[in-house]
């Protein structure tokens, strides 16, 4: 049996051969959304050296995905895609045009240029040439969720952010989900000095680490040959984060492992050893837990710090699906100590997701930024071009509550300050103050402080296009956890408002409140009252 027969016979009953009739960069396959997930194998001298997924057209096109064949040549270049549509033709061209055609893509947010986008990845901040890298979960062949692969993008100002080529693609051990990157500055693990390490979760039957390194400043990446490096023996073990030890000179890593996070240690990124566990009868449990992060922080105002844990969690959230819950204590290099039993969300907006902070910030910065969206719809907001946007990226530390309690302090970083408007909240006596963000339709969104009850509740209800999903309309309430002796008559907020998006986060760095809206028309009137 030839190759081509032996896959032809895995492939499902109904199958289309199709070869590019001709030279070009790119084969063009149509999508419309919704249409079943079909398969499709890329065979290139009887081999098969690629395959994807895609929600073929079969009665309409919602738009179009190019697959690049510029490194093929044609003639023995084929694709078997296990579909009858009559709507796969030989499409070949040199030109895509990318060009935005979304009215709510951000105008300051990351966004990919093509495609879905889950969590922010591998973000780290390079001395040597000032940029921050962010790579982010995609998927280059459609705007929902599929194909995971590491997309890339930089920025000198974390405004602007230059769209790069993809970084890591799926392999033989499977796709490429969530993980994180370091600089080795010290050559640890013999990929050489400042290679970029990035560790990632292979996800094919099972779950396992990969690295993969980059010699050119993080543009492209190697696989390791000896992966996968960390395995284990259940489902859900993924999304390690890579943190240095001071210390002892050694790596760690913190990965989600069903309900817990697994810690391990390394000298060298390749061989690890396990060292504990953290999480049994500890904060939220509702759903799995995903992409941890650990981040030793300042307590604002004194000389010390305290360890946190960031550890996102879906379902179980606050407010439905997907929220970022933290634990605040101590790390010794072995064992994560938590202060507290009960979960502490870092975000009472319901679209702040899969936080994550960059690796080697300059002058001590904590930055982080979250994905900003929530799987109960994410696949389902109404964009198509691309799905989905980063937040802001924000700056972290921790501050004392009246009761004593470390919380999470959360600011703009202060590149983005500049974008946002600031606004004072005072209610009259015995009254509730307000602020409503609208468009000339009529469309509004409302944040209302209630100073009585000392809380903020956001209602996206009437800001726009909401019924794509149940779980998209309505209300987030979050109490505000003051200092001792902060003056609770009022508050001050600094609002940040993109095509698709508002972002409001406390003058005083206590909180901050990240949600979607989908307005017909761009909000751009304020009314306080
Ligand atoms: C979180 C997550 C991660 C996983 C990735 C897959 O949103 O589920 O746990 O690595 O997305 O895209």
């Amino acid at each position: 049996m030839t190759l081509l027969c032996a896959l032809l016979s895995l492939s499902a009953a109904a199958t289309t051969l199709i070869r590019p009739s001709k030279q070009a960069h790119y084969f063009v396959f149509p999508i419309q959304e919704n249409a079943p997930t079909i398969r499709v194998r890329v065979v290139y001298e009887n081999r098969e050296v690629d395959h994807f997924n895609i929600m073929l057209a079969r009665t309409g096109v919602d738009y179009t995905v190019p697959y690049d064949i510029s490194r093929y040549d044609v003639r023995n270049l084929l694709f078997i895609v296990d579909s009858d549509s009559k709507m796969l033709t030989d499409n070949t061209t040199d030109e895509f045009d990318m060009s935005n055609t979304e009215m709510y893509r951000p105008a300051y947010h990351h966004t990919p240029s093509y495609g879905w986008m889950n969590d922010p990845n591998g973000m780290y901040y390079d001395p040597a040439t000032k940029l921050w890298h962010l790579y982010y979960q995609c998927n280059p062949y459609g705007s929902k969720w599929e194909n995971m692969t590491w997309g890339h993008s930089t920025s000198a100002d974390l405004i602007h952010w230059e769209h790069q080529p993809m970084a890591i693609r799926p392999d033989g051990l499977g796709t490429i989900f969530s993980g994180s990157a370091v600089i080795d500055h010290d050559n640890t693990a013999g990929f050489g000095r400042d290679a970029v390490i990035a560790m990632y979760t292979s996800a094919g039957e099972a779950q396992t680490q990969s690295i993969a390194y980059s010699t050119d400043g993080g543009i492209t990446f190697t696989p390791y040959a000896g992966n996968p490096v960390l395995r284990a023996d259940i489902p859900d073990f993924r999304d390690p984060k890579i943190f240095r030890n001071e210390q002892t000179g050694e790596w760690n890593v913190a990965l989600a492992a069903g309900q817990e996070v697994r810690y391990y240690a390394s000298r060298n990124l390749k061989d690890w050893r396990y060292l504990s566990s953290f999480g049994k009868g500890y904060g939220s449990h509702g759903g799995v837990w995903e992409c941890p992060d650990m981040i030793e922080l300042p307590v604002r105002g004194t000389d010390k710090t305290k360890w946190v844990l960031l550890l996102n969690i879906n379902p179980g959230g606050p407010f439905g699906g997907s929220a970022t819950q933290y634990f605040v204590g101590d790390w010794d290099g072995q064992t994560f100590r938590c202060d507290h039993r009960g979960a502490r969300w870092m975000d009472y907006g319901k679209d702040h997701y899969a936080t994550v902070s960059f690796a080697g910030a300059p002058d001590n910065r904590h930055v982080v930024i979250a994905w900003m969206s929530n799987w109960l719809y994410a696949n389902d907001v109404p964009t198509m071009q691309y799905r989905s946007a980063n937040s802001l990226p924000r700056e972290i530390d921790l501050y004392e509550d009246k009761n004593g309690e470390l919380r999470i302090g959360v600011r703009p970083a202060k590149e983005v300050m500049k974008l946002g408007k600031r606004f004072t909240l005072k209610p009259k006596k015995g009254k509730t103050a307000t602020i409503e963000i609208s468009n000339n339709s009529g469309e509004v969104a409302t944040l209302t402080y209630d100073k009585h009850h000392q809380t903020l509740t956001f209602d996206r209800t009437e800001s726009g296009q909401t019924a794509f999903s149940k779980h998209f309309p309505g209300k987030v309430k979050m109490p505000i956890f003051p200092r001792k002796g902060d003056n609770m008559d009022q508050v001050t907020i600094d609002v940040f408002v993109d095509n698709c998006s508002v972002e409001i986060f406390d003058a005083d760095g206590r909180f901050a409140l990240t949600n979607l809206i989908f307005p017909n028309e761009p909000m751009c009137n304020y009314h306080v009252e």
